[in-house]
């Protein structure tokens, strides 16, 4: 059997908010500790998926320096992990080269996301407009949100994954990972990738603190919709004071009637690593506790489980940016030989 290597990446969105934390980021984390250290964990900073979606170049640099930041200060180890930015490992956007030369355009056309984003199937088309790209249907879709999944597939394989911690909406490029993966043993009669298994993580979504049918995330337009990382604990509390709710009187958990109660309860849970809602709602009620005593033991639970990133974030603001910098280019050195080692196998069975 191969060796285990964990790979996950996520995109520079700037500090993660409490969804990002729960519903990905602390899984990495804590990875640290669940897994032998004969297990590699490979974490990325994904800036090349981000630009399938224009945006201002500084921003992308200043996005991609805080969420770099935001994984060391959660306390992932550099030690223990190589954390490291996509765009500084060409490896990848070399493999990705190849495997397009396999992929059939069939594969990537049926990809959910895909048909979600270009407004198929009843997908809304979520992809913004940029300037000059006044026209409809194909001639406005970019070819890099289509072939997005190979370089995925690239990233994941380069490193030869051989597990890949994603949410349920991942499991279909995970699956086309596979395939490029097969495809490509197959066509040049070599066993050169592994196939990775996808991990699938427990769903934990993160509602609006605003509208609770929607969930918590970067591109809300309404700030008060989420905790940002870095939060302070007046700003977590008055977010969660402010948080739209329901003047039923007693506490339950009913996700339906009462989401916007029901997502306070669930981010108490994940902040005190608790994970029966009803019993803990039956607990608050028990104490006679009203919804805003509720707020307030969110905000104790949720000021607490922040604590170390808070010291973390701080004593990284102090470090400066030299630290910064090294832990940086150690990643990308590190990320850089372990795809290049595959890329060299690759490149010598085609023939390159
Ligand atoms: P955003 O929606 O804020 O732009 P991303 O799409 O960049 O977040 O997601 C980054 C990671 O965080 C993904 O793994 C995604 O599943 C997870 N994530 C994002 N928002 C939430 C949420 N509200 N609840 C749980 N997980 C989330
Ligand atoms: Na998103």
């Amino acid at each position: 059997t191969p060796p285990s290597v964990i790979f996950s990446g996520i995109q520079p969105t700037g500090i993660p908010h409490l969804g990002n934390y729960y519903g990905a980021l602390r899984a990495w984390v804590d990875l640290q500790t669940t897994t032998p250290t004969s297990t590699s964990l490979i974490f990325s900073v994904v800036d090349l998926h981000a630009i399938t979606i224009p945006q201002p170049p500084g921003a992308l640099q200043i996005a991609r320096t805080e969420m770099l930041k935001a994984l060391l200060a959660l306390g992932l180890c550099p030690d223990r992990c190589t954390i490291f930015e996509q765009g500084a490992v060409s490896a990848h956007s070399e493999l990705m080269w190849i495997l397009s030369t396999i992929t059939r355009v069939g594969w990537l056309e049926r990809m959910t996301q895909w048909k979600a984003k270009t407004g198929q199937e009843g997908g809304k088309g979520v992809v913004p407009l940029g300037a000059g790209d006044k026209k409809g249907g194909e001639e406005r879709e970019r070819a890099g949100l289509l072939c997005y999944p190979v370089l995925q597939a690239a990233d994941i394989l380069v490193h030869r994954a051989t597990e890949v911690p994603v949410g349920e909406d991942q499991s279909q490029h995970l699956e086309f990972t596979r395939q490029c993966a097969r495809a490509f043993n197959a066509q040049y009669g070599k066993e050169v990738f592994v196939e990775p298994q996808t991990i699938l993580s427990p769903a934990k979504r993160v509602m609006s603190l605003r509208q609770p049918g929607k969930k918590m995330s970067k591109s809300d337009p309404d700030p008060r919709s989420r905790i940002l990382l870095t939060d302070t604990p007046d700003v977590i509390a008055k977010r969660i004071r402010k948080s739209v709710t329901d003047s039923t009187t007693g506490i339950t958990y009913d996700p339906e009637l009462r989401p916007g109660l029901a997502n306070l309860i669930e981010i108490y849970c994940h902040a005190t690593r608790r994970s029966d809602y009803e019993t803990t709602a039956e607990e608050f009620d028990k104490k006679g506790m009203t919804m805003s005593d509720v707020k307030q033991s969110v905000t104790e639970a949720v000021v607490e489980d922040l604590r170390p990133f808070r010291e973390r974030w701080s004593d990284l603001e102090k470090a400066g940016e030299t630290w910064l910098a090294e832990v940086r280019k150690k990643g990308n050195d590190k990320a850089r030989e372990s795809a290049e080692r595959t890329l060299r196998d690759v490149k010598d069975v085609v023939g390159l």
